[in-house]
Order: C-alpha cells, then sequence, then structure tokens
C-alpha cells in the first residue's frame, strides 16, 4: 500500500521507514521516465519552496529550483547575504516568518540542529539539504542510481571509503533500511559518529544489511573486496575546518587518506562490473582519480547527480 509522507520533515534518512524510503524511490523512477517523454507536470501547481543556503551548492540547488518549476512550483533562493539562521533573526522567527510565504522549506546548514530547530517551529516541510551529521537527499540519488544500474538493493554490496562524514552517516542510514550490505574503510581518526553507527546497526538487523567498519589501513582492500558498489567523498568537508586549519592539515590529511583513494587499482578488487559513486563535487588526485569517472563504470557519477532532480521533486511532490 502506497505510504502517506504528506506534511513530513525529511531530516535524516533514519527517520524515514523502509517502506518510505522505496516509496520516494518508486516516485521518483516514475517522474524520470515521464520526464523523458516529456510530460509536463501541475503536482506542486502554484506552490513555493525556500531554499536556505548557508553554504555553496550546484547540484542541491539546480535539481531542488529547476525540480519545482518541473512540478510547476517556484523556488526563492536565499543565500547567506540573506539569510544568517540565530545571527539577524531567530531560527524561530525565521521558520515562522517563511511558513506564510512557503509551502516548503529545503535548507543546507552547517549545524544539523539548525535544521532540526527549523523543523521544529515551521508549519510546513522542511527537507535537509546537508548539514554536517548528514546528507539524506543525496543519500536517495544514491539509492536509486545503484537500483537502475544493478536491478536492487537488498543484498548488495557496497563499500564507504574515505572520511567519516555526512556522506557516511547517510549511506549507513540508507544501506541499513534498505538491506545493502555496506563495509566503511575509514581511518581511526575519522571515525563515523558512535550514535550514526549505533543508528544504523539498529535498522540493519531489522533488513538483514550489515554495516562494517575497517579503521586499519590496511583492510581498505578488504572492505572493497567484491563489492557491487565504491563510494567516496572529500577528504574535507565544507565547513569542517576554518581556511587556515585547512591549510595545516592538507598534507597530514593527504597522508592519512591516501591508502583509501579511489583509482584504478582499487577499482580491481571490486567486481568486474561493479560500479563507482561520488555526490561530487570531487578533487580529483585526492579521494578519486580522474581515470576512475573517465571508466565507465565510474562515469555513473553523472547518472547519480542526474538522479539528484529525480528524487528531490518526488520528495517535494510527497511530503509537500
Ligand atoms: N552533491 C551535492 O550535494 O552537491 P552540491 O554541494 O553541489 O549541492
Ligand atoms: N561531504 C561533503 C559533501 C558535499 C556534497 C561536504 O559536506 O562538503
Amino acid at each position: 500500500m502506497a505510504v502517506d509522507l504528506k506534511g513530513r520533515n525529511l531530516l535524516s534518512l533514519h527517520d524515514f521507514t523502509t517502506e518510505e524510503i522505496l516509496q520516494v524511490l518508486r516516485t521518483a523512477e516514475e517522474l524520470k521516465m515521464e520526464a523523458k517523454r516529456g510530460q509536463p507536470h501541475s503536482l506542486l501547481a502554484g506552490k513555493q519552496l525556500g531554499m536556505i543556503f548557508q553554504k555553496p551548492s550546484l547540484r542541491t540547488r539546480v535539481a531542488f529550483e529547476a525540480g519545482m518549476s518541473r512540478l510547476g512550483g517556484h523556488a526563492v533562493y536565499l543565500g547567506p547575504e540573506d539569510i544568517q539562521l540565530g545571527k539577524r533573526e531567530t531560527t524561530e522567527d525565521i521558520a515562522l516568518v517563511l511558513s506564510r510565504y512557503v509551502d516548503g522549506i529545503m535548507a543546507r546548514v552547517f549545524k544539523h540542529e539548525d535544521v532540526e530547530d527549523l523543523a521544529r517551529y515551521s508549519k510546513v516541510p522542511v527537507i535537509n539539504g546537508l548539514s554536517e551529521f548528514c546528507h539524506p537527499t543525496q543519500g536517495l540519488a544514491d539509492l536509486l542510481t545503484i537500483y537502475e544500474k544493478k536491478g536492487r538493493l537488498q543484498g548488495i554490496k557496497m563499500a564507504f571509503v574515505g572520511d567519516g562524514n555526512n556522506m557516511a552517516h547517510s549511506l549507513m542510514f540508507a544501506a541499513a533500511k534498505v538491506g545493502i550490505h555496506l563495509n566503511l574503510a575509514i581511518p581511526e581518526t575519522y571515525r563515523p559518529d558512535p550514535k550514526a553507527l549505533e543508528w544504523a546497526k539498529e535498522d540493519a538487523a531489522k533488513t538483514g544489511a550489515t554495516v562494517e567498519v575497517y579503521t586499519d589501513p590496511n583492510d581498505v582492500d578488504k572492505a572493497v573486496e567484491g563489492v557491487d558498489v565504491i563510494y567516496t567523498d572529500v577528504w574535507l568537508s565544507m565547513g569542517q575546518a576554518s581556511k587556515e586549519e585547512a591549510e595545516r592539515e592538507k598534507e597530514e590529511r593527504r597522508k592519512v587518506f591516501l591508502p583509501y583513494q579511489v583509482n584504478m587499482d582499487m577499482l580491481q578488487k571490486a567486481r568486474e562490473d561493479a560500479i563507482v559513486l561520488h555526490c561530487l563535487p570531487a578533487i580529483y588526485g585526492e579521494e578519486i582519480t580522474k581515470e576512475v569517472v573517465e571508466d565507465p563504470r565510474g562515469r555513473v557519477v553523472y547518472d547519480e547527480a542526474e538522479n539528484r532532480m529525480h528524487t528531490a521533486m518526488a520528495v517535494m511532490a510527497l511530503v509537500m
């Protein structure tokens, strides 16, 4: 039976049930097929989306803005120059005022609590467009891409290699909900959040998924061995360190993360028909080589980026 997501917030994939996630994916698939046929939509005709961005974005902004317009609605962009959560005015006032103008809010924030606060005070659904804790709308696009390329989600083997960041968390939540076996190869000092791991393990126990963390750099091969999907993301996320700190840490991070680089050698360890995913933007020569993205197995990252729009549209159509 179809589940009703109207009025719901999407702060983390951990908050959605398996059936709710699958409902978003089915809707995205349908919308994508219709988009390919050039079928116009009026599902959100007359509706407005407010988009708060505290950090830069290409994919998230355009996926939601273009997606909203394709559904017959309109999106309003509010950048750091327009809105400073809790600085120019309280997050509570921002949420209450925006709720009088728009039918949904999507926010990219530094602190996860900010998107939680927006949701607490808003009268309209709030969608997390990335926080330092997780990136749920990217996780949905990743699931859709895996499903399209592999024909299933349950039982798929995936390895995430790199920093235990927001993407690692969202993939843990996503994988655990849909029965994907996820190995995370992450250096000890960059481990994922213990609470996120605990949530993912709890969900995994219900779906038959497994979530394993490998922190020894000698175990990267073991984590990647025979997987269907290799996933990576930047070694330093937006807002994780000040410019000076980032400059200071650069060499240290490079040293620690180099065994985790997704390159042609690493690809050899995965299944022959494995795909490589990356949320993008990528820093070529760091977490991934250009050669990998030029290989058909790595070019999938552009399908993945396209799927940001179809899944964003599905989320908006369902919650708004
Ligand atoms: N993947 C992703 O969220 O990209 P942007 O930062 O460009 O939105
Ligand atoms: N982990 C990255 C993801 C970017 C889409 C960041 O937060 O910068």
